[in-house]
């Protein structure tokens, strides 16, 4: 039996936000949910997050089937195990401590520890990571596979600082030697805070060992303490995505200009331009091709569809197979229906579009007054001509064709023509006689 404590109630200071640390997203998921996400994903048997008091607890469950306690006070991830532990029921079991700001971590990442676990059962384990840039990561004084100690960043003389096998804050730890070892901690160091990581000390002096094992895979151990470690954790998961996505059958063009968000969803022999930016809630299928710098989110884009350039998706646009959104048109709450197509510098708000129909440049939803949105719709078939506001809520018939200019306030019936806009009228010569006459008044003038 194991239980995740996940670590989540410092101040995140080093941040300068407004926002708490751990909800900071990466791919458009708050950080402390990758982390809580993976630890459900490998079936702990509970799941503690440790929050401070001034994290929205709603926010940080966001449905997930989680225990919470609070750490009125952040006196270091010493005293965030001290609270954790008070919410664990079953003393014989062993306690994966994860840090809610160590969100790139995968399953893979953690099996050295559950594999040491199996050679040593009674031990505290940590899960160390050699890197280049040791940054201010604590630093193992080892012997063989024992550590003796864990040296923070700021207590560190500059030998230590020079030791590049750092702790990744990930430990598996039976829960009877947490409860002897974290009572003893003190806050006697350069933080004044208490340092989880001087258990690993107290333990050879309580005659427990603890152990290291690295990790084969330290970019995915990046712990992120500012935003231009966020920025770096960011790139190196999208990354991961960009590789999976091409791995599973898309082509992406220029794979270091797409961004992807933790959920998307794209089918096979779907084609990538350069530029691209997918928000959450994006599920594209296949045989699709998107164009340079679109954007989209919570939309769906199904099989064979073209999209781009310069396209925007926004909530609830549904492309139906086959249709084309070309460039400047934003798309929202909207259902396009199969080949159905809208190509250039359109709004379509609120509105459903049957299959085939042309809705032609410039066209608008007029779908809101300021205080409501109102329907449009637009039966198979039609065709709206170009410069066309559709004033909602309006019908336009199937097969109907809606002259250009026109401003439609009323329905049109089905295969009829709806024209909206003033008679034309044509007055012969009077182009010339104006020229005549406004150029004589000028030379009169001098
Ligand atoms: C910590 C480790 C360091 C390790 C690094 C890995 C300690 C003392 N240091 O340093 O050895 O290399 O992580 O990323 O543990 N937290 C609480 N309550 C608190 C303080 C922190 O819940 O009172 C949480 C934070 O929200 C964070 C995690 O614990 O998610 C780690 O805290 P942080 O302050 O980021 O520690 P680091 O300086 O990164
Ligand atoms: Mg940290």
């Amino acid at each position: 039996m194991t239980t995740a404590i996940i670590l989540a109630a410092g101040m995140g200071t080093r941040m300068n936000s407004s926002l708490p640390k751990v909800l900071h997203p990466i791919g458009g998921k708050a950080m402390v949910h990758h982390v809580i996400d993976l630890a459900q994903t490998i079936q702990m048997d509970q799941v503690i997050v440790v929050a401070s008091p001034y994290l929205d607890q709603n926010k940080l469950k966001s449905d997930r089937l989680i225990d919470v306690v609070v750490q009125e006070d952040p006196k270091g991830t010493g005293d965030a195990v001290r609270v954790a532990l008070s919410a664990v029921a079953d003393d014989e079991q062993d306690i994966l401590i994860l840090s809610g700001d160590v969100p790139l971590i995968e399953f893979e990442t953690l099996q050295p520890l559950f594999e040491k676990r199996q050679s040593c059962p009674h031990d505290l384990l940590v899960l160390a990571m050699r890197v280049d840039d040791p940054r201010q990561y604590g630093r193992l004084i080892t012997d063989g596979d024992v550590v003796s100690e864990i040296v923070e960043f700021k207590d560190a003389t500059p030998e230590q600082r020079d030791i590049n096998l750092c702790n990744a804050g990930v430990y598996l730890a039976p829960v009877k030697i947490l409860r002897q070892l974290i009572p003893q901690l003190s806050a006697e160091n350069a933080a004044g805070e208490l340092y989880l990581t001087d258990c690993i000390a107290l333990s050879q002096e309580n005659g427990f060992t603890a152990r290291y094992v690295e990790t084969p895979a330290p970019e995915t151990l990046n712990g992120v303490n500012n935003r231009v470690e966020l920025a770096q954790a960011e790139q190196i998961m999208q990354k991961r995505w960009r590789q999976r996505m091409m791995l599973s059958g898309v082509t992406l063009l220029d794979p270091d200009s797409v961004y992807f968000s933790h959920d998307t969803i794209i089918g096979k022999d779907t084609i990538i331009h350069p530029h691209v930016t997918f928000g959450c809630g994006v599920i594209i299928g296949n045989d699709v091709t998107v164009l340079p710098f679109c954007h989209m989110a919570q939309c769906a884009v199904n099989a064979g569809a073209s999209i781009g350039p310069f396209a925007h998706l926004r909530t609830g646009a549904v492309i139906g197979e086959q249709a084309a959104v070309g460039n400047f048109v934003e798309i929202k709450d909207t259902t396009l229906g199969a080949k159905a197509k809208v190509k250039h510098l359109s709004y379509l708000g609120n509105a459903e579009i049957g299959a085939r129909a042309n809705i032609g440049a410039g066209t608008i939803t007029c779908n809101y007054d300021g205080f409501n949105k109102s329907p449009t719709y637009v039966g198979e078939d039609a065709f709206v001509g170009s410069n066309t506001s559709l004033v909602a809520p309006v019908q336009i018939g199937e097969g109907a064709i809606v002259a250009a200019g026109s401003v439609i306030t009323d329905n049109v019936p089905e295969h009829s023509l709806g024209i909206a806009r003033q008679q034309q009228t044509n007055k012969p010569v009077w182009a010339k006689n104006f020229r005549t006459t406004a150029s004589e008044l000028k030379k009169q003038k001098g």
